[in-house]
């Protein structure tokens, strides 16, 4: 058993797997109803549960069909519905979990959690977001480049805005998947240096650029996300903004990258702030897929953990 805790965690060759397999059970449903089983079904018999600490659409919603397609069955738990919300440990919960079903994801807001449920749990762990990180968007956006543009190592991408969770899930996947990043955005919000430091160590060429449409010369793919997110405290919400609207991605940006760039979003994105509709649904946007490939790239985590 496997637990899927981040991106810098797993052996790139084990990432690599994951991406080739989540590409051929996608290609092996083409044309099929986005609910019709796969015919494999990996995951008879099986429970998984899906806790909850903070809202969500596309992981919710990814994991709970992902799980079904391969013959599973779920179940949803709000953390503050939980003894988890109101004083019974992590590592009590993790426990008895265990005896119940066989995969847990999680959403939470201390890595702590994650890393303690992690810990004690006998079943596989699976981050779904944590403030520090995000690895399951990460390796659907992987998927999602090499979809439309092949492989993605050696290529620049440009993560612009914010340097938060998800930046933080992209700078480790830059160091195991071999692509250079760039980072453009204002000090306060730097990603942290242990993971700027990860990329360089994994020998990524890794720039912090102040000035975004120098930033994103030669990109082969633009990234972006939320100016707060739902772990930042709502009283920063203003001084984000402000330092923040120099970095909008809008058509102008996009201009000053590689002609074919693409353009990525994890979503849910606050249209007009840190992108403009214009990009959201201009000709670089594969941000439909990349929602898309949440599903495909979870199932092949949620396989590779059980190793099934
Ligand atoms: N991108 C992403 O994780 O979306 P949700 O918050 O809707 O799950
Ligand atoms: N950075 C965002 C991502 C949401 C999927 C957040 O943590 O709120």
């Amino acid at each position: 058993m496997n637990h899927f805790l981040d991106i810098h965690l797993t052996d790139p060759a084990d990432l690599r797997a994951m991406i080739d397999n989540a590409r051929a059970m996608k290609t092996a449903r083409n044309g099929r109803g986005q609910a019709a089983p796969d015919d494999h079904q990996p995951l008879d018999g099986r429970m998984v549960a899906l806790i909850f600490e903070k809202p969500s659409t596309r992981t919710r919603v990814s994991f709970d069909v992902g799980v079904r397609q391969m013959g599973g069955q779920t179940m949803v738990l709000s953390g503050s519905e939980m003894q988890l919300g109101h004083g019974e440990t992590i590592a009590d919960t993790a426990r008895v979990l265990s005896r119940y079903v066989d995969m847990i994801m999680i959403r939470t807001y201390e890595e702590s959690v994650l890393q303690e449920l992690a810990e004690y749990a006998d079943v596989p762990v699976i981050n779904g977001l944590t403030n520090r990180t995000h690895p399951c968007q990460i390796m659907a956006d992987v998927l999602t480049y090499e979809e439309h543009r092949g492989p993605i190592a050696g290529k620049k991408v440009v993560w612009v805005g914010d340097g938060n969770n998800v930046c933080a899930s992209s700078l480790h996947a830059a160091g195991q998947f071999g692509f250079d990043f760039t980072f453009t955005g204002p000090p306060p919000l730097d990603p942290e240096r242990e993971w700027l430091d990860f990329a360089r160590g994994k020998g990524s060429t890794v720039e912090v650029v102040r000035n975004p449409h120098e930033a994103v010369a030669g990109a082969d793919l633009v990234v972006t996300d939320t100016w707060v997110s739902m772990h930042d405290s709502q009283s920063t919400r203003g001084r984000r903004h402000n330092q923040l609207r120099p970095y909008q991605v809008d058509e102008r940006l996009m201009a000053a990258a590689k002609p074919d760039a693409l353009f990525m979003h994890c979503l849910p994105a606050h249209r007009e702030d840190e992108v403009t509709s214009a990009v959201m649904d201009g000709p670089h946007s594969v941000i439909w897929d990349e929602a898309e490939n949440r599903l495909h790239a979870q199932k092949a985590i949620m396989r590779w953990c059980l190793g099934v």
